[in-house]
């Protein structure tokens, strides 16, 4: 764990969607060692248990949980982003228990089905409209819920949460319309920072590249880690902990001045 000498985040609060487990565990932890109070969005808070690595670790707390016991306030809330109703509650109902809201991590997101599923020129409309609902709306309805508690207080901090297949193809075609519907959430990202810079928040998209959540690391380990770590300058996954600290670098003042860019956090990686 990262010690934290200052709570550059003290007396803020942020709202952290897909947090239950993963790398937005790891987003909402990092925020509430920061100093922030935190309220965990997901549509499963128990989510954790199912992922055996995750659930030793997290020894059968969840997120919220967790955070209360480090002497923060926290709150979990069951929603679903790609239902903008849910999503909307959840943030509303994250303000009135924890009096506002500073910062917002968009992380809820993901593939989904098999390779050829995904192929660009094969993929079917159930699976085109799941993925990037999961996705690109997804993140525009979080945004748009959370944009109305952020705008007339001076300063703000939106995170949303793109992936290297936002940028570059895979070889192949495959997980093309999840590449698709991350990098709608970079452009997406973009013309936020535009309209709510002159109200003092920042709007920024970190694009992770291999992370090894629990979820993840038996992937790595069947399709055999020292092929997919030749196309890793840094020959190694990266963990939940690089993500937080790109994050980290956002949301406090060490970010002030950035908005409107996509921070690859990859390990250099080319595919
Ligand atoms: N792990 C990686 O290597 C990697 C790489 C690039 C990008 N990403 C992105 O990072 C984010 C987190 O990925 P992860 O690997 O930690 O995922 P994960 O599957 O381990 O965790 C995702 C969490 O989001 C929740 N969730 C899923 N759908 C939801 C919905 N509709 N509404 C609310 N909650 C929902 C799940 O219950 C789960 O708790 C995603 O946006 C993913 O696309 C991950």
């Amino acid at each position: 764990m990262v010690e934290h000498k200052s709570q550059p985040l003290a007396g803020k609060v942020a709202v952290v969607t897909g947090a239950a487990r993963g790398i937005g565990r790891a987003y909402a932890i990092r925020l509430a060692e920061l100093g922030a109070d935190v309220a965990v969005v997901d549509r499963d808070l128990r989510s954790f248990t199912k992922v055996a690595s995750e659930d030793e670790a997290a020894a059968g707390r969840s997120t919220e949980e967790h955070i209360i016991g480090l002497g923060r306030r926290a709150v979990g809330f069951a929603a679903d982003v790609t239902d903008a109703d849910s999503i909307e509650r959840a943030i509303d109902g994250a303000v009135t228990a924890l009096g506002q809201l500073d910062v917002l991590v968009c992380n809820a997101g993901g593939g989904s089905g098999s390779m050829s599923d995904s192929l660009p020129a094969n993929a079917t409309a159930q699976h085109v409209n799941a993925v990037v609902h999961l996705n690109l709306v997804g993140t525009i309805s979080t945004c748009r819920a959370g944009a109305k508690h952020l705008r007339g207080r001076g300063w703000g901090r939106i995170v949303t949460v793109s992936s290297m297949a936002g940028s570059r193809s895979f070889p192949g075609g495959g997980y093309s319309i999840y590449g698709a519907a991350k990098a709608g959430i970079e452009m997406y990202t973009r013309s936020l920072a535009q309209e709510l810079g002159p109200e003092g928040i920042t709007v920024n998209c970190l694009a992770p590249g291999y992370i090894a959540t629990g979820r993840l690391s038996a992937m790595f380990d069947d399709i055999g880690s020292g092929d997919l770590l030749k196309s890793v300058p840094l020959r190694r996954f990266g963990t939940p902990a690089d993500c937080a600290g790109a994050l980290e670098f956002l949301v406090t003042d060490l970010g002030a001045y950035v908005t409107g860019t996509i921070i690859p956090v990859d390990g250099g990686t080319t595919t």
